[in-house]
């Protein structure tokens, strides 16, 4: 059976913006991406949304429902009571371009300034072999659909722009952790990735894990391993010789 639900969507531009109430028809069997395609085709056909595949598939449709990080394609009308308002903001960590979509370039940026994988010199292809334990490691950080919920949600660069700059956020630092555990991997990653890229300023509240739609355990599998390894670095007593002798 249907029924009449209350939508709050934000509208507005990278200027201003405000949230506007609506009632909109709901069906059985609907998630908040279909609401808000009523809501183009019968009140506001000027609501601007991203999205793809409408199969928690493309990461386009990335949004915050009740304030909450969530793919808009992936959340169940279901999961709220038929009295209940539902608010749908842009992902507040990133400027806003129009209504719910948001300029997502910061990722791209930090995508970039990470050194590409470096196997060892003289390795040609067909020579590649690693072993399956060291492929499924990787392959839980290759399900990553680049949704940015994960970024969105960190507090060290939610309404923290001034971390931006020095912080590559959990998506990126879990592609660092990725290349660093990769057994043809030559380059040496771990004081990049504190240096440069951030890592000392997670914090391990797991944030980042918890919105994951892919379910990627960010923070047990990638940050905390790549942490220990940079501790590794810094307290291991050989590297600790190694660096007196040859850094003198
Ligand atoms: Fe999205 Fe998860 Fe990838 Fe982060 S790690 S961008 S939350 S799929
Ligand atoms: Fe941020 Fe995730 Fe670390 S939310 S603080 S990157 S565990
Ligand atoms: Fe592709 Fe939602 S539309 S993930």
């Amino acid at each position: 059976m249907g029924y009449q639900a209350s939508f709050r969507v934000w509208r507005g531009d990278s200027e201003d913006g405000e949230l506007r109430d609506y009632t909109v028809e709901v069906n059985e069997g609907e998630v908040v991406l279909d609401i808000l395609h009523r809501l183009q085709a019968t009140q506001t056909s000027d609501l601007a949304v991203r999205w793809n595949c409408k199969a928690g598939k493309c990461g386009s449709c990335s949004a915050e429902i009740n304030g909450r990080p969530r793919l808009l394609c992936m959340t169940r009308m279901s999961t709220f009571t038929e009295d209940e308002v539902i608010t749908v903001t842009p992902m507040r960590t990133f400027p806003v371009i129009r209504d719910l979509v948001c300029d997502v370039s910061f990722n791209y940026t930090k995508a970039r300034e990470i050194p590409s994988f470096t196997p060892p010199e003289g390795l040609k292809p067909g020579e590649y072999r690693m072993q399956q334990v060291d492929v499924e490691r990787s392959q839980e950080f290759r399900k990553c659909i680049e949704c940015f919920l994960c970024q969105d949600t960190c507090h060290v660069i939610r309404d923290h722009e001034e971390n931006k700059e020095s912080f590559a956020g959990p998506r990126y630092l879990m592609r660092i952790a990725e290349l660093e555990m990769h057994p043809l991997d030559v380059a040496d990653r771990r004081e990049e990735a504190q240096e440069e890229h951030g890592l000392g300023y997670c914090n391990i509240t797991k944030c980042c894990s918890e919105v994951c739609p892919e379910g990627i355990h960010i923070t047990d599998n990638a940050l905390i391993p790549m942490k220990e390894r940079v501790a590794d670095q810094k307290y291991d007593p050989i590297v600790w010789l190694g660096n007196k002798l040859f850094r003198r």
